[in-house]
């Protein structure tokens, strides 16, 4: 979700300003994934390096998720959407936040329409240390180490790897997201702001999802 920064400063508005209209942008995804059947959706809403922003955006950051968190997940709940989260909770996030995240995550536990994730506190590298971690102190011999097992110790296991990542904003990069998982999923980018994007722009980039060929390593069908 990025461009909030660039839309609200295009219109002579705080950074904050594009935050907060970011989430009119989320939430017509979510409905937009709710309506074309995608059944997992994962967003990245803060990183490992967004720390290093200027104190007010930071805290402005951690008590708007918190706030969005209290507001909206009745509505989801309604709707049959599972909230989870991956990140790490490290001392760095509040314990409130902490919270209220096991709480969202308690009361959709059992919705089945869309798995929605949100990345908090999330890095792709802080994920694989933290996987390789956990399996060193089990204490495993190195040559039984598999993928699979680091899968199993990634934050979310039953999280399955992602068809299709998209990135708004003009930026062509991945920034620490979903390293291990993203392997083989479609890149789709698009210059779109965050807080203008809109589930027509997720159905385009699912309708181009849908003409390319994945071949994950091997050869076409056609060949
Ligand atoms: C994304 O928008 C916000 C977060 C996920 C923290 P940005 O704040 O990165 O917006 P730009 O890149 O400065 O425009
Ligand atoms: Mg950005």
């Amino acid at each position: 979700m990025d461009g909030n920064g660039r839309w609200a400063e295009s219109r002579g508005l705080p950074r904050t300003e594009g935050h907060r209209a970011g989430e009119d942008a989320l939430f017509d995804v979510v409905d937009g994934c709710l309506e074309a059947g995608v059944r997992w959706l994962t967003v990245y809403a803060f990183s490992t390096e967004n720390w290093r922003r200027p104190r007010d955006e930071v805290k402005f950051l951690i008590n708007f998720n918190e706030e969005i968190l209290l507001r909206r997940r009745d509505e989801l709940n309604e709707r049959d959407v599972r909230i989870r989260f991956v990140g790490r909770r490290d001392w760095r996030v509040p314990k409130r936040l902490i919270r209220r995240m096991n709480e969202s995550s308690e009361l959709t536990r059992d919705n089945r329409k869309l798995t929605f994730t949100i990345a908090f506190n999330y890095g792709g590298r802080a994920e694989i240390v933290d996987a390789v971690r956990a399996i060193a102190a089990s204490g495993v011999k190195p040559d039984k180490i598999t993928e699979k097992m680091i899968k199993r110790h990634l934050y979310d296991p039953e999280m399955p790897d992602p068809d299709l990542v998209v990135r708004s904003s003009g930026e062509y990069r991945i920034s620490n997201f979903l390293l291990w998982e993203l392997a083989y999923s479609e890149l789709y980018f698009t210059e779109v702001l965050w807080p203008e994007f809109r589930r027509s722009d997720l159905f385009d980039a699912i309708h181009e999802y849908q003409v390319r060929e994945r071949r994950f390593g091997g050869v076409g069908q056609g060949s």
